[in-house]
């Protein structure tokens, strides 16, 4: 059994999302703690509800900064975990705690990488106009959303859309890639070779959600 640790500070639908589909189809994984940054964070009660053992450790109680990243560093490396996932965790991370988890840290970011990283990506989309958007999974490295893309989710852009409703677009689409990248990391499944992270079979098409299936592949 591989060991899960999730870091959340908001809603967690993506924590939902990933933690379903683990129950669901029996991945030889568990999720040993969701650890939030915010005691009040929605994902605190989702986690809860679905029986997730939840550790809260709210950064407004450890205002020093060095202070909150060492006990966070110590709290997750008593778990031992085999892979952290972000699901919306809004801190950034001390240097010390990626590399100390390289390899086995990934995160999801609501753009398609490396297009609009750090805050506001949908509003940066339609600024830009672009006609797609979308997500990446991808490993954390010390530079932000940066690391090997794993996963990414491509959605129109229309031109209705606000942040709010392209938001939920991607979101959506969030939902279905991000399942899907942990379970191949859970699974060893992932060859990193130069800049990417490729699946062990198949092309790089099957890594890409384009509408609602991933190309190539019926059945992931
Ligand atoms: C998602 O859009 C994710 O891509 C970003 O933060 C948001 C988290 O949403 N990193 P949720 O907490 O998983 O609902």
């Amino acid at each position: 059994m591989k060991k899960i640790v999730m870091l959340v500070s908001g809603r967690g639908s993506n924590m939902v999302a990933i933690a379903q589909a683990l129950a669901q189809h029996s991945w030889p994984a568990q999720i040993v703690a969701v650890i939030a940054s915010r005691a009040d964070a929605p994902a605190v009660a989702a986690a809860t509800r679905m029986g997730l053992p939840v550790q809260v450790l709210d950064a407004r109680g450890i205002p020093d900064r060095s202070r909150y990243d060492q006990t966070l560093l110590t709290l997750v490396e008593q778990q031992a975990p085999d892979l952290v996932v972000l699901a919306g965790y809004m801190r950034i991370l001390a240097d010390e705690f990626v590399d100390r988890f390289a390899g086995r840290l990934v995160n999801i970011h609501p753009s398609l990488l490396p297009a609009f990283p750090g805050l506001h990506p949908h509003r940066q989309a339609l600024q830009a106009g672009v006609k797609v958007h979308g997500a990446t999974v991808h490993m954390v490295t010390r530079e932000l959303d940066s690391g090997p893309i794993i996963a990414q989710a491509v959605v129109p852009v229309g031109a209705d859309d606000d942040e709010q409703s392209l938001a939920q677009r991607v979101l959506q689409a969030e939902h279905r890639i991000y399942p899907v990248a942990v379970r191949w990391l859970i699974e060893d499944r992932l060859i990193f070779s130069g800049q990417g992270a490729w699946l062990d079979e198949g092309s790089g098409a099957l890594q890409a959600l384009i509408g609602s299936e991933f190309t190539g592949h019926d059945d992931i």
